[in-house]
């Protein structure tokens, strides 16, 4: 295989073999296909894109360039559960412990965040002591112990991916419908669980901004799992407002235990439940929609859901204590309302621009190397819908710095549109796919 005849192959807009994106991805793992010449085939890959087989080919070679995680030790259906991202997104933080309170194993391996979406990694780190850098040793015995473990992405499962999605992220080719779909499902085929269940956002906080794109992308990832042999299914759900109503990593996991108690967002507490009602059928525990939401909502009621968190994050070193008191999460320094500066209906807000406040007080990584302040972000008070007056908040800002603070509040109030009469948002569950 000569890397130049590849590039110029699908630059022409031919298809590649798979025999061709085995060795390419093989070499280029192995540090044998410099960075260049990738670049120059993932910009190729974004304007040509690929056929349903070559997209299966970069998916199954890219799954087995590293180890493929072996979780055989664990008795019973492992379910995974991945969303594509977007703002204000906690939701692997309270419905991992709801569907586990059911009886669903869940083993799941979750990433960092980069930019203005959070990691789920970042999130359960603002529990004292939290960590996630468990080996698989340790992950396969907890989840027999108590049904439920998050650990880190290691560098050893899909490495190919870690290092092509490393070159797309600066190369402006991250938005390519099979490159999404084939980086994300090579982690979760490598991460070994039995059934995935996919949140697709759609909307101007996703990656996909419309409806027809994020069902495409939905479809391709459920046909990758489904032909993998995982029980796959997609949920479409909104995000062109953020989920819930508070965006930063310390005030999410406090929306995330509120929401456990029964006192969440109804937003986020239904994406929860719909999201548990797929991992409980997939999982064997409900044989129906209408079963898996009541067994749902009754852990929710007798408190077991919980005291799940609590032992989760106590076995992953974490002070369990912060679940029933989340005055011990880290608290920010400075605590302000942003008020309206008109009179009106919330007709709009820009999503992603919201996740960028939280950027700016310091919440994300603008780098890999970016230190996260855990502590700071905002809890919005009016979402698409709502009538605010002049002056009253329409969020609460926590921060620990003024001028990172002023440059959020700036940011924030562009990100909300107001009209003269309610505008709808669009439903929160957008569709489900299944093959
Ligand atoms: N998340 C991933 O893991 N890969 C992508 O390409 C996009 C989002």
């Amino acid at each position: 295989m000569r890397m130049y005849d590849l590039i110029v192959k699908k630059r022409n807009g031919g298809v590649l073999s798979t025999a061709e994106i085995d060795d390419m991805i093989r070499a280029y793992t192995a540090g044998q296909i410099p960075d260049y010449q990738m670049s120059a085939m993932m910009m190729a890959i974004y304007f040509r894109g690929m056929s349903p087989e070559e997209t299966v080919a970069l998916t199954m070679a890219m799954a087995h360039s590293g180890d493929m995680m072996d979780l055989s030790g664990i008795a019973g259906i492992k379910v995974d559960k991945h969303s594509t991202g977007g703002v204000g997104d906690k939701t692997s933080i309270a419905l991992t412990p709801m569907v586990a309170a059911c009886g669903v194993k869940i083993a799941k391996m979750s990433g960092r965040g980069l930019g203005h979406t959070g990691g789920t990694i970042d999130k359960l780190e603002s529990f004292p002591g939290f960590t996630t850098g468990i080996d698989a040793e340790r992950f396969v015995r907890q989840v027999n112990e108590i049904g439920v473990s998050i650990m880190g992405q290691t560098a050893d499962i899909a490495p190919a991916d870690k290092k092509l999605y490393a070159l797309r992220d600066v190369t402006a080719t991250v938005d390519n419908m099979s490159l999404i779909a084939s980086s994300i499902m090579s982690k979760k085929l490598a991460s070994g669980a039995d059934a995935i269940v996919l949140d697709v956002k759609t909307g101007s906080g996703a990656f996909m901004k419309t409806e027809e794109d994020s069902f495409a992308l939905a479809r391709e990832m459920v046909t990758l799992g489904n032909m993998a042999g995982k029980k796959t299914i997609a949920v479409v759900s909104d995000m062109d407002q953020p989920l819930g109503r508070a965006v930063g990593n310390a005030l999410e996991v406090r929306e995330a235990v509120d929401t456990l108690r029964g006192e969440g967002p109804e937003d986020f507490a239904g994406l929860c439940r719909t999201l548990g009602t797929y991992m409980l059928i997939a999982g064997g525990a409900a044989d129906s929609e209408q079963e898996a939401a009541g067994k749902l909502q009754a852990v929710v009621e007798d408190g077991s859901a919980l005291r799940k968190l609590a032992e989760f994050v106590e076995a992953q070193g974490g002070d369990p204590k912060a679940v029933y008191d989340t005055s011990l999460l880290p608290q920010a320094g400075i605590v302000e309302e942003i008020g309206s500066v008109q009179e009106g209906y919330v007709t709009k807000i820009d999503c992603d621009e919201i996740g960028i406040c939280s950027l700016l007080l310091g919440g994300g990584r603008e780098t890999k190397e970016s230190a996260v302040d855990l502590s700071v972000g905002l809890v919005l008070h009016k979402k698409v819908g709502d009538h605010v007056r002049t002056g009253e908040p329409l969020a609460t800002v926590y921060a620990n710095d003024r001028a990172k603070l002023e440059a959020a509040r700036a940011r924030f109030l562009k990100a909300y549109h107001l009209g003269d009469s309610p505008a709808s948002s669009g439903p929160l569950i957008r569709g489900i796919v299944r093959e």
